[in-house]
């Protein structure tokens, strides 16, 4: 493709798997006709070990240039050490919407094909409280405290990108997620937003269902089919998100972005997979997927629609599917798989 037609994009490979799927993302990029153009930077524990940041602030400069970005995954610390690179973009860019959709692609499990949209707020609610710890008597660190918001324009930001995406897809329902029966204020405020909202804009456009979170979760893993887009605030979704991820497929098929005025960032939902990192066995499906949600929140339907078809037919049809999905092939032979289905006219 003409260079001055492809788009920029910053590109984050990440750390553990990061490199060995983000060069399966290239080489089919690549068989796509390079619809984008690269600019390479770096975030994550590999950058902090480099550079002694794990957000570098060339990093932030391209990001801002390009306001389009594809990552791998960020290995965190646990409870000490850098704050996450992931949860300083949300709040610096204010990346509010999380987007993760949940499709049945591999054949043959049973189940009825599933197609469930978690929209999850990602800058408010508990993980956007300070945390502290209070003393007693002899114990510095005797009590964890934790102060969460949600604010009603948070709210209602969240909802209305939820909503007009379920008008834009031809959605039949979106449920509100909430635990407003318990806490009355902090998650009252999201389901009276959400009422209200629907009732002065979207009335008749779909159904709004309000579900509290524990039946959420339980009907979830039961009967997953009963959902179609789900709307809900930061930790609910956080979890949720991976529960529906989990019962369409697993964590290595599962996409997701974090959109924001000035950025749309798109990741795989799965971590850096550090006990298989460097064996070639990673599945690269998950990325490979952003990339699709990527083309298509930059106008590229089609190339969007061909990538899908393409891992479709190499999971399904040539039954190429890596050890996660119960199969023996290497991420190089998936992605050459898929590079291969690419070169064909009927998708
Ligand atoms: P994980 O998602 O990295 O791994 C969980 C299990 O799934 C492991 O057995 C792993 O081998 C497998 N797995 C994950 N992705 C796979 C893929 N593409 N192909 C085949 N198998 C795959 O979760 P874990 O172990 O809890 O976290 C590891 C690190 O990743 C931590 O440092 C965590 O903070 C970070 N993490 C980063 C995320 C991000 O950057 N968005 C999201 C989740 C975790």
């Amino acid at each position: 493709m003409n260079q001055a037609k492809q788009v920029p994009v910053t590109l984050i490979e990440g750390d553990g798997i990061g490199p060995e799927i983000t060069a399966a993302l290239v080489a089919v990029f690549e068989s796509l006709g390079q619809p984008v153009g690269w600019r390479p930077a770096s975030m994550g524990a590999k950058a902090f070990e480099q550079s002694g940041e794990a957000l570098p602030s060339e990093t932030v400069a391209s990001l801002r240039y390009t306001g389009l970005a594809i990552k791998g995954p960020i290995q965190t610390p646990l409870a000490v050490g850098f704050r996450s690179p992931l949860v300083r973009l949300r709040q610096e860019f204010q990346l509010f919407v999380n987007l993760r959709p949940n499709r049945t692609l591999l054949t043959g499990s049973g189940r009825p094909p599933l197609d469930i949209v978690v929209v999850r707020e990602n800058t408010e609610g508990l993980y956007a409280a300070s945390e502290a710890y209070i003393a007693v008597g002899d114990d510095p660190r005797a009590v964890a405290v934790a102060t969460a918001y949600n604010t009603r324009a948070g709210c209602e930001r969240i909802l209305r990108f939820a909503f007009e995406h379920a008008v834009k897809h031809g959605r039949n329902k979106v449920t509100v997620v909430h635990k407003a029966n318990v806490l009355k204020i902090l998650s009252g405020i999201f389901l009276e937003t959400a009422r209200d909202l629907y009732q002065t804009h979207y009335s008749g456009c779909f159904e709004l269902e309000e579900m509290i979170v524990d039946a959420c979760a339980m009907r979830l893993a039961m009967t997953p089919e009963h959902f179609d887009v789900i709307v809900t605030t930061n930790l609910f979704g956080d979890i949720l998100s991976d529960l529906a991820a989990g019962v369409t497929g697993g964590l290595g098929m599962a996409p997701g972005a974090n959109i924001g005025e000035g950025l749309a960032l798109f990741e795989p939902v799965h971590g850096s997979a550090p006990d298989i990192a460097g064996h070639g066995v990673a599945n690269p499906s998950a990325l490979l997927l952003a990339g699709a949600m990527l083309l298509d929140h930059i106008g590229k339907a089609s190339a969007a629609a061909r990538l899908r078809a393409a891992i479709v037919a190499t999971l399904n049809d040539d039954r190429v599917r890596t050890s996660d999905l119960g199969g023996t092939a290497s991420c190089a032979e998936f992605t050459a798989t898929v590079r291969c289905r690419l070169q064909d006219d009927s998708l």
